[in-house]
Parts: C-alpha cells; structure tokens; sequence
C-alpha cells in the first residue's frame, strides 16, 4: 500500500466535506434572505392594496355624499342629508389612512395633498347647495351651475384617484416581478448548491468506498503475512523442539557412556592402583616407614579420587537409577544436598512405588538434582522438602523457604536451569510450573507427568 495515499485521503475527505458542508450553510442562508425579501414584499404589496382601497374608499364617499345633496336638492327631504353626514365622519378615517399611507411613502406626498384638497373643496360645494336649497329660494341659472361646480371638483378628484391606483397597480406588478426575479435567483443558487454537494457527496462515496476497499486489501495482505509468520514460527518450534529433544537425549546418552566408562575403565584403574599399591605399602611397612607413609598418604588421595567419581558418575546418571529406582535415588541426592550444604532437606515419596519409564525416571531425577543446586546457589533457605505422589500422573513438588523468586522468571532470556526443566516436562506431554508457596516465602517447583 502507498503511504502517500492514506495519509492524503482524510484531508481530501475534509475538504470535500467541508466543501458540503459550506455549501448547505450557504443554501441555508440564501434561503432565509429569500424568506427576508417575501416578508418585505408582501408588507409592500399589502401596504399598495391598501393604498387602492382607501383611493376607492374616498370614491365610493365621495359618491355617497354628492348622492345624498342631489336627492335632498330634489326632495328637500332632509333625511336624504344623513348620508352626506355619515361620509363626512368616514372621512375623516380615509383621511387618516391616507396621510398613514403618505407616511410609510405609499403614496406620493403631492398626490395624497391634492386629493385630500379635492375632498376638502368637493365637501364646501355640496355644503353651499345645501345652504342655498336651506334658504327656500328659488334656484336661479347660476346657481344651478355652481350646484355641478362639485362635479368638476368631482372628475377631478377621480382622476387624481384614478392616476393614484394606476400607480399601485404599477407597483403591484413591479412587486411581483421582483419577487419572481429574486425567486428565480433563489431557484438556481439551490439547485446549483444541491447539484455541486451531490456531486461532492458522491465523490466522497467513491472515495471512502476506493479507501475501505485499499484498507481491506492491505488487512488482508497481512492476514497472509501473519499467517505466514505464524506457520513459520509453528514449523521452526517445531524443529527447535525436536533439536531440543535430540540434544536432551544426545546429552543423557553421552552423560550415560562417560559414566559407564568412568564406572567401568576408569574404576577398575583405580582399583588396580589401590590393590598394587596396598601390596607394595605392606611389603615396605617395616623397612622403610617414611615410603610407607607416603604411600598411605597416596592411597588416601586415591580413596577420595574413588569417591569423587563415583559422585561424578551418579551426577552424571545415578547407576542406581536402573538398578534402586527413581525413589532411592531421590532419597540419595536429597541426603548428599544435606551433607554437602548443611540444610535439613526432608522427602515424602511413595512407598514400593513401580520404577517409571526409562525416560521419565531422567527427566524426574534432573529436575530434582536442578532444583536442589538452584537452591544451593541462589535461596538461602533454611529448609528444603521434596514430595512425590504416583497415580495415573507422577507428581514432584520441591519446596524451599528461601528468599523466593522473581513471577516472571520463565520469561527472562537466561534461566537455562529452569527452562531445560520446563522443557523436559513438554516433551513428555507435562507439567512444569515455578510459584511461591501458600505461605509467601520461598519457591515451589512443580513437575507433572502423565504415567498413561
Ligand atoms: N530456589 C530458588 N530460590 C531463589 N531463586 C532461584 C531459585 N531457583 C532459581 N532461582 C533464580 O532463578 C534464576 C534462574 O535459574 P536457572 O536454574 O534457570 O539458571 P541458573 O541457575 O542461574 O543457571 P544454570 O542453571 O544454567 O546454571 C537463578 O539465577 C536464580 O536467580
Ligand atoms: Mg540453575
């Protein structure tokens, strides 16, 4: 796998979401200014409907009250006068809109001063008709005339309303067209956002797809590579096994051939020497004291040569291992480990126990004789225990009270002693485990065998 890659693709995935990630909270943002611009334009198109409602409204007054005069100058009738009263109290709320909607620049100031003075001059002409049908005199020419004054004053206020309306509905559709534009505007931005964040998404699909795919591939590559190393580390303890257990079986062959020739060759020499020089001693006893005594002295040296092989010969492979049995020579190296370090070293073994396989019988017996020089060298115990029990597993335990040993001690690199101890136990399909005793001080050193 490149290594440019992988450490290139999360800042391509941050940028890419990033990138979408701006994208949606500008489509957002373009979406509320939108929302800002209906708000104002709807405000705007309901302040204009407004604005031709009271142009109307002031029409449809208007029309009321110059109704109302003309029926009253025919009939006299001042009932027909309420309407007029009635417009002219409505008028004053029409007004109030109109300078309101002037105010917010709905409509033009000059437009909204020359309707309110067309109402104002509409109003005084119809009040003079009424003052002139009042006074009971006859209606000459002129006043006639001055009666339709108002309509001119009438047309004209209509006009001016009309041009007023005209405007609003110019504004309506100017409106309209904004809004449409800014929609449209808004249309594109969304649809040109979405389109470039579902690119970008699919593009950070197909990244993170090529990336899990390169990811899985190099997983597997070294799925195969650890299965490689542990077949090959499998197969080499294999070997290193078998190269151990033919090294353990070279050695205790070789050790039993040094002793058999130690036993056999170099203890008949040194039987031979002893019986011809006790011979000669005897003859020279009276004759020459002072070779006698160097030849005593000799024989000494000799006895002691003796006991040192045979101490060689039972470290090397006990004859009695073949010949006593695992138990007596258990008994025999514990009671040599009493005599040659002063330490009290008590066994408990099986009585009349049946003398385990050959191979066993070794590997028992070097535990016991590692062990017990392990103590020697390093616990400075004051008391030492070896227990043996036989059932369908054979079972050693050698106990010290000493100063005890490291937990971790079967995984440092130098513990030959403990490891050729473990080892030996592996090849007979063992047990072999180093603890401290339930009372905390000390080293146990357990051995286990299966026996069937
Ligand atoms: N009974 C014990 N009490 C205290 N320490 C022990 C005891 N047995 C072993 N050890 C410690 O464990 C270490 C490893 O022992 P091991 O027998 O494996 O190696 P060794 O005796 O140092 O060397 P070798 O056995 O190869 O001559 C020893 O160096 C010693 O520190
Ligand atoms: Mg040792």
């Amino acid at each position: 796998m490149n290594p440019q890659q992988t450490s290139d693709t999360p800042l391509r995935f941050s940028i890419v979401l990033t990138a979408c990630i701006a994208l949606a909270v500008f489509n957002t943002l373009s979406v509320w200014l939108n929302l800002d611009d209906l708000e104002d334009s709807n405000l705007e198109t309901s302040l204009t409907w407004d604005a031709i409602n009271v142009a109307n409204l002031i029409l449809i007054n208007m029309v009321d009250a110059e109704t109302a005069v003309r029926g009253y100058l025919i009939s006299s009738n001042e009932s027909f006068l309420e309407p007029l009263e009635r417009s002219r109290a409505e008028s004053t709320f029409i007004r109030s809109e109109l300078i309101r909607l002037r105010d917010q620049g709905i409509i033009a100031a000059d437009n909204t001063s020359s309707i309110l003075e067309s109402v104002d001059r509409e109003y005084q002409a119809l009040d003079e008709l009424v003052q002139v049908v009042n006074s009971d005199q006859m209606l000459d020419s002129a006043e006639v005339s001055r009666a339709f004054a108002g309509k001119v004053v009438m047309d004209e206020l209509r006009a001016r309303i009309d041009r007023v309306q005209e405007r609003q509905h110019g504004r309506l559709s100017e409106i309209n067209e904004r809004t449409y534009d800014s929609f449209q505007i808004a249309a594109y931005v969304g649809v040109g956002t979405g389109a470039i964040t579902t690119l970008g998404l699919l593009l950070f699909y197909f990244d993170l797809r090529r990336n899990i795919e390169r990811r899985t591939a190099a997983e597997a590559e070294l799925k195969a590579a650890n299965a490689t190393l542990e077949s090959a580390v499998v197969k080499r303890t294999e070997q290193l096994t078998r190269l151990s257990r033919h090294l353990i079986q070279l050695s205790e062959k070789e050790k039993a051939t040094l002793a058999s020739e130690l036993h056999d060759e170099f203890g008949a020499n040194l039987t031979a020497i002893n019986l011809d020089v006790s011979v000669v001693a005897a003859k020279i006893k009276d004759s020459q004291p002072q070779l006698y005594d160097r030849l005593q002295r000799a024989l000494g040296v000799l006895r002691e040569s003796v006991d040192l092989k045979r101490r060689i010969i039972h470290g090397l492979r006990p004859s009695m291992l073949d010949s006593l049995g695992l138990a007596a020579v258990i008994e025999m190296i514990s009671e040599e480990f009493t005599e040659r370090t002063g330490i009290p070293c008590r066994t408990a073994l099986p009585e009349n126990m049946a003398q385990p396989p050959d191979d066993i019988a070794i590997a028992i017996f070097r535990v016991v004789q590692e062990s017990l020089n392990n103590i020697a060298k390093y616990a400075q115990a004051s008391n030492v225990s070896i227990t043996m029990t036989q059932g369908d597993w054979l079972r050693l335990t050698i106990t010290d009270d000493g100063v005890g040993i490291p937990a971790d001690i079967m995984n440092r690199p130098v513990t030959h002693g403990l490891l050729g101890m473990q080892e030996r136990m592996k090849q007979l399909q063992g047990i072999f485990k180093v603890d401290t005793p339930a009372g905390g001080r000390g080293t146990i050193v357990r051995a286990e065998v299966p026996l069937i």
